[in-house]
C-alpha cells in the first residue's frame, strides 16, 4: 500500500468518531498556525452524524477556531433543505447545532435552483468564489471527510455514473439510477487534490467493497473510491475491526482516549 496511506482500526462507531475528532482538530489547528485558514468539506449520510457532534462538545467545541473554517459539502443531495435526507439538514442538526459557526462560512449546495446542472454549476461558482480559485484551476482542500459505501461509491461519485469521468469541473450533478434521484457531488479530481483525506467506515456490508477499493485490481468505474488510489496527499482509513478482518495491509489500531 502507498506510504501515504494508512488504515487504523477502531472498536467501534464511538471510537471512530473520537478519533476522527482527534485528526480533524490536529489538521485544523496545524493548518490554521501555518496559514492562518481551514477548510473541509464535511461528507454526508449517517456514519459522521457522531463525529459532528463530538465535534460541538467539549473540548472541541471551546478549541476549534470556528471563525477560520470554510465548510463545504462533499457531496448533497437534491432535494429541499428541509428533507430528512439533505446532507446540509443533518449538518446543520448536528455539528451547527452546538458549533459556534457562522451560516456563511458553509458553502452549502442551492437544489432549488431550475436544473441539476445548474445547482452543481453554482455550487463551483460559490467554492471558486469563496477559495480563490481561478477558472481552470481546482481547490487544494486541507482536509476531506469521505464515506464508502457497500457498493464502493464515496461523495456522490457511483460506480458507473457519469461523474466519474469528470477532469476539469469543481463538482458536478450526477444521475444515480439506482436510487432514480440526482446528487451533487465533488469530483474525483478536486478530491484528489486534497492534502488530508479521511474516510470513515463501518459496517459488514463494506467489507467486500473496502477490500477492492484497497486492494483489489483497479477498476475505479466499479469502485470509485479506487479514484483516490496514487493521490499526494495523506489518506486515513477508519474502520471497523469487522469489517478490517480481511484485509491483507498492515493495519494500526486507534489510540483511543488521546485527545
Ligand atoms: C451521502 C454520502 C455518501 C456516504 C456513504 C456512506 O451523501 O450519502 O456522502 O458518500 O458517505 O454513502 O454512508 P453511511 O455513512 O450512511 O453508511
Amino acid at each position: 500500500m502507498a506510504n501515504n496511506v494508512t488504515v487504523t482500526r477502531v472498536v467501534n462507531a464511538e471510537e471512530m468518531a473520537e478519533t476522527a475528532a482527534r485528526r480533524f482538530a490536529l489538521i485544523c489547528e496545524t493548518t490554521i498556525k501555518t496559514k492562518g485558514l481551514f477548510n473541509v468539506a464535511l461528507s454526508g449520510g449517517n456514519t459522521p452524524r457522531r463525529l459532528y457532534e463530538i465535534l460541538g462538545q467539549a473540548p472541541y467545541v471551546t478549541r476549534i477556531n470556528w471563525d477560520k473554517i470554510t465548510f463545504l459539502l462533499g457531496d448533497e443531495r437534491l432535494v429541499p433543505i428541509d428533507d430528512k435526507e439533505s446532507n446540509f439538514l443533518m449538518i446543520k442538526n448536528t455539528l451547527m447545532q452546538n458549533a459556534p459557526i457562522d451560516e456563511r462560512n458553509v458553502l452549502r449546495v442551492y437544489t432549488d435552483l431550475a436544473t441539476p446542472g445548474s445547482c452543481a454549476t453554482d455550487y463551483e461558482l460559490t467554492i471558486r468564489k469563496h477559495l480563490k480559485v481561478k477558472d481552470g484551476e481546482l481547490p487544494v482542500l486541507d482536509f476531506v471527510l469521505l464515506g464508502m459505501g457497500p457498493d464502493g461509491h464515496t461523495a456522490s461519485l457511483f460506480p458507473g455514473t457519469d461523474a466519474l469521468k469528470e477532469t476539469s469541473h469543481i463538482s458536478r450533478a450526477n444521475y444515480v439510477a439506482k436510487f432514480d434521484s440526482w446528487r451533487i457531488t465533488l469530483t474525483a479530481p478536486v478530491l484528489r487534490n486534497a492534502k488530508n483525506i479521511l474516510f470513515q467506515v463501518s459496517g459488514e456490508d463494506k467489507a467486500a467493497a473496502l477490500k477492492e477499493v484497497l486492494e483489489g485490481n483497479l477498476n475505479e468505474s466499479l469502485y470509485p473510491a479506487q479514484l483516490l488510489r496514487g493521490m499526494k496527499g495523506k489518506v486515513e482509513w477508519l474502520v471497523d475491526k469487522e469489517i478490517s478482518a480481511n484485509l491483507r495491509q498492515s493495519i494500526s489500531n486507534s489510540s483511543a482516549g488521546v485527545r
